[in-house]
């Protein structure tokens, strides 16, 4: 098994595991190829319908193929499928494109070719990769963020974007792609990162010359404030980046990330909040962030020795039995399972809801656990 866990805690996840596959199972049936972002009155909509690129909609076929993997049957693969010609259009479009083109097309047309050897998936997944790999700004070397209007803006979230241009690097023997990755990954490195282990959401640079400008409030609290989905991206982000190079400057980026993280979430009995250091009062939750966290910390214990293992896989564990006690609704007839996540913390339409990726990092974690995932990232 990947990770040493005891008894009890595999017996657990089994049982998490049984309820998982009842329930993606009718949502699978009920759901099909629509691209589902946050329920309304326990229904998912279609995300696509309002904006087909938008960064959560590669999630569900990210649930969709990591079902698959899991059980064989074929009507996730079929249903994935679809959801992954539909982004078809997304690429022809072009414009509405942003730097998410990892999250869209690493868990629908690469983790299509991943499983099936599917070649048009291939060339769908080499597309996106040489669009976000065109993103790249030479003067400041970081993968631009978002469009126009919103000029020299890299940002955490990004670094899960990378493994799309490691991907293709492999498939085109092309360290031009690489290299753009590791630029990114270095130059979060130096600016995203903070030395103490949190990380910044935004950093700006100027257009022309590249310099370091500011780093301004992003989903968090505040600027400088410590929005926790994006310690998340960087757990992980950092330890994906040290899977594909085995530069030890990410792995080690990786561990203050984490422990910055576990110490954060212990000291509030795991329960995560959206940011670690916004005021105590009002409490807002945000899963999402715990869920990411928990895959980041078990990616990174795959890297570390023995004896270091347990504290990042024991922390996983906790983040889920958490949300596992206070945060799970299991009723098949609902679409969504984790409760309480949060797109951004000045937001009150999106804060403690569930989101799509909420459950999609709880499924990873748990199949991850069980030995049963596959590596979408
Ligand atoms: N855009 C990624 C996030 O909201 O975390």
């Amino acid at each position: 098994m990947k990770y040493a866990i005891h008894e009890a805690d595999r017996q657990w996840a089994a049982g998490i595991w049984d309820k998982l596959a009842v329930k993606l199972k009718e949502e699978c049936l009920r759901v099909g190829p629509k691209m589902p972002y946050i329920p309304e009155n326990g229904a998912y909509g279609d995300m696509a319908e309002r904006n087909l690129v938008w960064w959560t909609n590669g999630f569900w076929a990210g649930i969709l193929w990591q079902m698959y993997n899991a059980t064989n049957d074929p009507a996730y693969k079929e249903t994935a499928e679809q959801i992954e010609a539909r982004l078809d259009q997304g690429l022809e479009d072009y414009m509405g494109l942003d730097h998410d083109l990892g999250f869209l097309w690493l868990h629908t047309a690469v983790a299509d070719y991943r499983l099936t050897g599917n070649p048009k998936s291939r060339i769908r997944g080499l597309h996106a990769a040489s669009i976000l790999a065109g993103r790249f700004q030479p003067a400041g070397e970081y993968i631009r963020a978002w469009n126009e209007g919103q000029d020299g803006i890299a940002i955490v979230d990004c670094l899960m974007n990378l493994p799309l241009l490691y991907w293709a690097a492999e498939q085109r023997k092309d360290s031009g792609m690489r290299q753009i990755a590791v630029k990114h990954a270095d130059m979060a490195l130096q600016y995203v990162l903070r030395p103490d282990g949190s990380a910044n959401h935004l950093v700006v640079f100027d257009t022309e010359t590249g310099e370091y400008l500011d780093n301004p409030g992003g989903q968090g609290y505040e600027s400088g404030s410590s929005w926790t989905r994006g310690q998340s991206w960087a757990i992980y982000g950092m330890a994906l980046s040290y899977r594909y190079t085995g530069k030890k400057d990410y792995l080690d980026a990786a561990k203050r990330a984490a422990h910055y993280f576990i110490a954060n979430a212990a000291v509030n009995d795991y329960e995560v909040v959206i940011d670690f250091r916004a005021p105590e009062e009002p409490v807002y939750y945000d899963t999402t962030a715990a869920v990411c966290a928990a895959c980041g910390l078990l990616e990174l214990s795959e890297f570390v020795g023995e004896y270091e293992k347990p504290l990042y896989v024991k922390a996983a564990l906790r983040l889920l039995r958490k949300i596992d006690e206070k945060f799970c609704q299991w009723d098949p007839a609902v679409d969504s399972i984790v409760s309480h996540g949060s797109g951004r913390y000045h937001r009150e339409s999106d804060r403690e809801v569930p989101i799509i990726y909420g459950d999609y990092f709880f499924l990873e974690a748990m199949l991850r656990l069980l030995d049963k995932d596959f590596l979408i990232w």
